[in-house]
């Protein structure tokens, strides 16, 4: 029950009106911030009880840099969109990254973490690629800066209530996924409700009807078979900490999933019990990424073979491998009272935020001069894409 409802919360609501009519799309009734839910019983986010931060990053460089995982080389093997605060670059010190940015992309301007993940491409059938744009989310939460980022994402995170969760540390950073993972990860946690791309059944961002990763007529952990009005990417980090490293070799090793598995988005949980190897309960945080792929459905430029066209920019055909990568940098105490503030979305009592406009102007130099726009022979750094696709 509690699933349901707080689905719902997440959910996109206009979806209600048109679900199940995935093949015929009909004008979208654009969703009311006001009262968009009226069959649901929203959580209050009242100030008492859970939190729930959604809220929109403009672009703040794209690169072929990694200091989490490849740090100091230039160029990292694959390429990356990044959002967040101006201190990102090739090697970043375990440190208050705070103190090093002077801006941040995001809506909330005391959060100058930085927040990353692979690109995604369209391959033609003369083998040249594109980049696919990534375009804003929409309007949730009288949320305006969400709808008008330049490229960029969504961040979210969320607390079950005051003094439930522990906000990260200065220098803390975490990974999540395999970027080299080509097929369905057959692990100890079905990561299935924690990585995921969404098939848009209509304009408007139709379909977005679940909480992310949970509705099976949209969402797959693999890349969409067929064309989409858009395709969105979700990415949940694991939400236990073992309360001592800041970061480890793998940049995971340091995080753990509840002991009763990966926690599904739901708008108000994190962890209900941490192993005791990781008994810190960390806030849920999730990416979110939109592209729009509408430019792409000519079926005459998709493969003859009846794959699907989109490749990520670690040269993954399925879409297994993605991955995100975070570097903690909110300011002073910023997010421990955010997660207490017991608030909604990109509205949290006393915590700062900037205008839409401001946070554009924020800008990290390209590090790899190479073009990454227009139609490319090859993907940056030319990955290889062993067996085309393993999608299921
Ligand atoms: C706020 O929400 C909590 C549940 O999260 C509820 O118990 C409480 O009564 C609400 N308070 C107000 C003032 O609405
Ligand atoms: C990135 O690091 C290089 C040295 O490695 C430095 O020259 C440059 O200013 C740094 N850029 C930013 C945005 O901090
Ligand atoms: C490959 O195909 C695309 C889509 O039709 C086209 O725009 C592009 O110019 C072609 N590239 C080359 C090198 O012919
Ligand atoms: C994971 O769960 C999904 C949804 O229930 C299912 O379709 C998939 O087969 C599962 N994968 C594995 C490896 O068990």
């Amino acid at each position: 029950m509690a699933l349901t409802i707080t689905a719902a919360v997440v959910v996109g609501l206009a979806a209600v009106a048109h679900a199940g009519d995935l093949s015929t799309p009909t004008p979208t009734p654009t969703p009311s911030p006001e009262a968009p839910w009226p069959d649901f019983a929203m959580p209050p986010y009242n100030g008492t009880g859970p939190t729930l931060l959604r809220f929109g990053c403009h672009q703040v460089v794209v690169d072929r840099i990694d200091p989490l995982v490849n740090p100091g080389s230039i160029p990292s093997p694959h390429q990356h969109q990044i959002v967040g605060g101006d201190a990102f670059n090739a090697s970043m010190p375990v440190s208050d990254i705070s103190e090093l940015s002077t801006c941040t992309t995001c809506s909330y301007s005391d959060d100058f973490s930085n927040y990353w993940t692979s690109n995604l491409y369209f391959r033609a059938r003369n083998g040249s690629y594109k980049r696919v744009p990534q375009i804003p989310n929409r309007l949730f939460f009288d949320d305006e800066f969400t709808t008008k980022t330049n490229g960029g994402m969504v961040a979210y995170y969320v607390s079950p209530g005051k003094g439930e969760v522990k906000a990260f540390e200065p220098g803390f950073r975490m990974f999540f996924g395999d970027a080299a993972l080509r097929s369905e990860p057959q692990g100890q946690w079905n990561l299935s409700t924690q990585t995921c791309f969404r098939c848009y059944s209509g304009p408007d961002f139709q379909g977005d009807d679940l909480a992310p990763c949970q509705d099976p007529a949209v969402d797959t952990q693999h890349l969409p078979n067929g064309p989409c009005h858009g395709i969105r990417t979700n990415v949940i980090f694991p939400t236990c900490w073992d309360g001592k490293n800041l970061d480890s070799a793998d940049h995971t090793s340091h995080i753990a999933y509840p002991v009763e598995g990966p926690h599904v988005f739901d708008g108000i949980g994190t962890a209900d019990t941490c192993p005791d190897s990781h008994p810190v309960k960390i806030p849920q945080v999730m990416f979110e990424i939109v592209w729009d792929t509408t430019a792409f459905n000519d079926p005459n430029e998709w493969p003859e073979d009846g794959s699907q066209p989109f490749v990520l920019s670690t040269g993954d055909r399925s879409g297994y491998s993605q991955h995100a990568d975070y570097v903690f940098g909110w300011k002073g105490d910023a997010l421990q009272r955010a997660m207490d503030a017991g608030c909604i979305a990109a509205n949290c009592p006393g915590i700062a935020t900037q205008a839409v406009e401001e946070a554009a102007k924020c800008r990290v130099p390209e590090v790899v001069d190479e073009n990454y726009e227009g139609w490319l022979d090859t993907l940056p750094g030319n990955p290889p894409q062993p067996s085309a696709t393993t999608s299921t």
